[in-house]
Formats: C-alpha cells, structure tokens, sequence
C-alpha cells in the first residue's frame, strides 16, 4: 500500500478504539501521518482502520505479537517497504498489568510480565534503531506509576515497567547523539478508556470521569514529544489528573 509521500508511525499495542494505542493512531493519523497500526487481534485493529478512514486519514493494520522477535521485525519491514514517506514515529505501547502476589506466582507468569512489558520493548526499540539511526526519528516507551514504584501485588507488573524506563534511558544515551529522540512517557493513574470502564461496569459520570487521564490530553503529550527540537528533548514526562493522590 502507498502512503502517498506522507511521514510514517508505527504503534505497537493497539486493542480498542477507546484505548491509549486507538487513541494514539488516530491523534497521529489526523495529523498527517500513515499509521501501521500493531496488536494481536485482527478485528480490533479493522475496526480502527476504519474509524481513521472515515476520519480522512489513512493506516493499516499489522497482527503483530511483541514477544515475538521474527513479528516485530516484520512489522517494521512492513512499515518500510511501501509508499515513499519517512518512518519518523515509533510507539511501544504494549504493556497489560499483571497482577499477583509474589509467594503465589510461578515463575512462567514472572517471566511472561517481562516478555511483554519488557523484553518485546528492547526488541521494537532495537529495530526502530537499526532502521532510524543515524537520521531524525522519534522513539516513545509507554510507562505507568509502576515505572517508578513497586507496590504489593503487582511485583511482577512493576519490575518489567522499570526495567522498559531504564532500558529507554540506555537507547536515549546511546543514540541521542545520532539524532534519535527516545522519551518515556508515565502514566500516573486510570486511563479514561475502556478498561477501567468494563472494570467499572458502566460508563462513567461526570464526577467518576474527573478521576480518569484522558485519551486526548495523552496522545497530544505523545505529539507534542514528537514535535521536539533536537535542542530542547525531554526524555520523560509524567501525567496525572488533578485529583490524584501522588
Ligand atoms: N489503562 C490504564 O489505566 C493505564 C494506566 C497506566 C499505564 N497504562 C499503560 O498504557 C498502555 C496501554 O494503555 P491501555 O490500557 O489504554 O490499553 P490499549 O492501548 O487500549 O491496549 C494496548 C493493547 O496492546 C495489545 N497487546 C497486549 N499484549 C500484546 C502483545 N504481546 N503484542 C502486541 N499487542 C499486545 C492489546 O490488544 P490485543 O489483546 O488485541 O493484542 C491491548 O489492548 C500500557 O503500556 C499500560 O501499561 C495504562
């Protein structure tokens, strides 16, 4: 499929429209760019193909699982083949919470948190670098409160979070300098989106909304750290809403 010149994105970790992932390429697809849009279920990323189209923008869907080394590489040899626009936007935005008590967990559970939150980070960002570098780009790790603090119940949820923050740091250093942008972005609370939303069993109100960072102000942070200038990046920025304890 041809792009038709434009800039190109690619997000990995795309389920519902109503979801950070969904949010992102539509917010990246209003904007100009084509978005290869990654997840692991066919129907939801149709679904958004769909939305973007009618919304005049353009995207395609790519099944893509993060764990797997040979997928992920298809995916950006997907996103660079067709069309004749740069690749300048990569999201890794992968990352379910993965509760459990420590005492209780086997050490396949451990070890699959990592995979996802972790190690399919190290192996976007990795052929993100190999395809971007050197040359201008923009490289963004989704993080959460758990990128900072470890809580109860959600050991394994917490170290595979901080090991993708610090991981980002290391590719921020390392290729910098060679004109990538790699940011991390903390999300500090609930996301307005449908999986607190199923949680919660109903559509929030007015009041129970205040309490949930919207999907709009998040893909305009994401946008906004693509729009940097070399000469003034940040590497992180955190949200939170007003009403957040923290
Ligand atoms: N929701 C929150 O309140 C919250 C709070 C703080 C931080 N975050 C972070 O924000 C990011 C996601 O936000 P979200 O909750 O709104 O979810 P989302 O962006 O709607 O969904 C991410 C999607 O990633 C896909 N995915 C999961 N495992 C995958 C894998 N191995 N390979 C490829 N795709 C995979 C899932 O869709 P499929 O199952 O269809 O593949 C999932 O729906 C995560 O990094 C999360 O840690 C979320």
């Amino acid at each position: 499929m041809t792009t038709g010149g434009k800039p190109r994105a690619i997000v990995l970790g795309v389920g519902p429209e109503r979801g950070l992932g969904g949010a992102l390429c539509r917010h990246f697809a209003n904007r100009g760019h084509h978005v290869y849009m990654a997840g692991r279920t066919p129907a939801r990323l149709e679904t958004l193909a769909e939305v973007i189209a009618a919304e005049g923008g353009s995207a395609t869907p790519v099944v893509c699982d993060a764990t797997s080394e040979e997928q992920v590489a298809g995916l950006f040899e997907t996103a660079m083949q067709a069309g004749s626009g740069d690749l300048d936007l990569a999201v890794y935005n992968v990352g379910n919470s993965t509760p459990g008590m420590i005492r209780d967990m086997t050490a396949q559970d451990f070890e699959a948190a990592w995979r996802v939150l972790c190690y399919g980070g190290f192996l976007f960002g990795r052929e993100c670098i190999r395809r971007l570098v050197p040359g201008e780009g923009t490289l963004i790790f989704t993080g959460a409160s758990a990128s900072l603090r470890g809580r109860a119940g959600f050991g394994a949820f917490n170290s595979g979070k901080a090991a993708l923050r610090t991981l980002a740091q290391a590719m921020a250093k390392e290729y910098g300098p060679a004109g990538l942008h790699v940011a991390h972005v903390i999300i500090d609370g609930g996301i307005a989106g449908d999986k607190w939303f199923s949680r919660m069993g109903h559509e929030p109100d007015e009041d129970e909304l205040k309490r949930f960072i919207a999907l709009d102000a998040l893909a305009e942070t994401y946008w906004n750290l693509y729009r940097q200038k070399p000469t003034g990046w940040s590497f992180e920025v955190d949200l939170r809403t007003s009403v957040e304890s923290w």
